[in-house]
């Protein structure tokens, strides 16, 4: 037998098998339009159907919507274990001192032992933007966009304390290509390339509310989304990045997502806690103005740290206060979180650590004609897992809070919106970087817009360590390394 027929025979078995395990998981009309598809078309779908857990999937479609019943849980929940604000202020809480967490957190900067990873595989569908959203010019006169700013924050990093900090990126499918081939255009923003580690995250295809039955959006294509920001986990690994981490030491990561350029990527004084703590998962979060803030909230519930997301909280319970009038449910989360490397790898062998959340969507999808209709109503499941949900895996988890203008201004809307939208945004970074100006002695006139590059400064530190800062700013100004 020739070598090509018994590639062909292998090719046929293996279609075989998958033609049976499709019929017996009712999955088989994904092959509908099979006779149609040229050749390479067919090796796409066989590969997508492959890489599919049919008994998942059953699984998940059998719990429907439902799941966990987080509105029971958010009523028996409690404040998280916490370093308040006003304690870091203050110099301590009696049990970790400031100064030491900062002393702590510079040291293991010092040594390379921080790495950085950046969430960025969602698109900017909700802002109106075609584009992956780090590549919306953010900067209020650089126009700087948001991964340049990240990139030059993890330079500046890395300048600070002598030592290499890598950057873990991921992407999705439909950003991979596009944020790529903008760093390699911009070099990385002068990140050297051996820092720079681009994976992409896995897809979940869409299932039929009703009946379970993969959604198709072509004849060769089911319908795929990026499986959420819990991928990071099964990414990190399946793409080498935590071998990369191993091989140069890198103990902790600092997680964050691609739309906040008021991030304090690896602040000292942030990692010290998590080191003081002995913590495997360190999260960040800003006491939240109103009940109604969009954002998730950190709680204890049954003795473990976790994150009630925001359309999970109950009004009620957002709503509820303590005895001095303030939100019991203080902790917003802004989706930062130190990860302990070792935790990561712990996790990789616990399957079920993160288990899938399931949104009810509106999904265009080919009907049994092959036409694409799209669903005026919510006809599908998607799936999605949540990385916070490591967070009752974790030993120590920890929760420190921030000033929210100091590192929060999310570019989530489209113009009109009431907060969070590229006004805002800039808004907040000017504020910010005028802070940091006046409190270092130069006078800034009301009117002068400032923007500080991270290269020029990273923090009000690197502001009050520059001896040829301004004496005074009259007019706008752009601060650049
Ligand atoms: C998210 C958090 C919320 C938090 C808020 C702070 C979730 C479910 N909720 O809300 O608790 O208070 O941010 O800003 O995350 N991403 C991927 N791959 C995916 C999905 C998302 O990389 O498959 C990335 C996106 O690029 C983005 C980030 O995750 O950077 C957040 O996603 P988004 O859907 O905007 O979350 P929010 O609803 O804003």
């Amino acid at each position: 037998m020739g070598s090509g027929v018994g590639v062909l025979m292998v090719a046929l078995q293996h279609y075989e098998q998958l033609v049976g395990r499709l019929a017996s998981s009712g999955q088989g009309h994904v092959l509908r339009f099979f006779d149609e598809l040229s050749a390479q078309e067919r090796s796409g779908l066989v590969a997508q159907l492959e890489s599919i857990d049919f008994e998942q999937l059953a699984l998940l479609c059998r719990q429907g919507a439902g799941g966990i019943d987080w509105a029971a849980a958010a009523r028996s929940a409690a404040p998280p274990k916490a370093v308040r604000l006003s304690e870091r202020v203050g110099g301590g809480n009696g049990v970790w001192d400031a100064a030491a967490a900062r002393q702590r957190g510079v040291e293991s900067l010092e040594r390379g032992q921080v790495g950085v990873i950046l969430v960025a595989g969602g698109q900017g569908s909700r802002l109106g933007f075609e584009h992956p959203k780090g590549l919306f010019s953010i900067g209020p006169i650089s126009n700087a966009s948001l991964l340049q700013i990240h990139c030059e924050k993890v330079l500046a990093l890395a300048r600070r304390y002598g030592a290499s900090v890598p950057l873990y990126m991921m992407t999705s499918p439909v950003t991979h290509e596009e944020q790529l081939e903008y760093l390699r255009h911009h070099k990385n923003f002068g990140l050297p390339a051996e820092d720079v580690f681009l994976f992409c995250q896995g897809t979940m295809p869409a299932v039929d509310a009703q009946t379970g039955k993969l959604l198709m959006s072509t004849k060769g294509s089911l319908f795929l989304s990026p499986d959420g920001h819990g991928g990071t986990v099964a990414a990190l690994a399946s793409s080498g990045a935590i071998d990369d981490m191993r091989r140069r030491g890198i103990e902790h990561l600092f997680y964050f997502q691609v739309d906040n350029p008021l991030t304090p990527i690896g602040n000292a004084e942030f990692v010290g806690y998590h080191l003081l703590a002995e913590s495997e998962l360190t999260s960040m979060a800003v006491a939240k103005q109103t009940p109604q803030d969009k954002l998730g909230v950190f709680a204890t519930i049954e003795g473990k740290t976790q994150v009630i997301e925001y359309s999970d909280l109950p009004e009620d319970v957002a709503a509820e206060r303590d005895e001095a009038g303030s939100l019991k449910f203080w902790a917003g989360s802004i989706a930062v979180h130190l990860f302990g490397v070792a935790f990561l790898e712990r996790m990789l062998s616990h399957k079920d650590a993160l288990p899938f959340h399931i949104a009810r969507k509106k999904v265009p999808f080919l009907n049994a004609e092959g036409e694409l209709v799209n669903a005026r109503e919510p006809n599908a499941l998607k799936f999605e897992r949540f990385i916070f949900d490591l967070l009752p895996h974790a030993r120590n988890a920890l929760v420190v809070e921030y000033a929210e203008d100091e590192v929060f201004a999310p570019l989530k809307n489209a113009p009109g919106a009431e907060r969070d939208t590229a006004e805002y945004v800039r808004r907040f970074m000017v504020g910010q970087h005028r802070r940091w100006l006046e409190q270092a002695g130069t006078i800034v006139s009301s009117d002068a817009r400032v923007e500080i590059s991270p290269l020029w400064a990273l923090d009000a530190e690197g502001v009050a360590a520059r001896h040829d800062r301004p004496a005074r700013i009259e007019q706008a100004v752009y601060l650049r390394g």
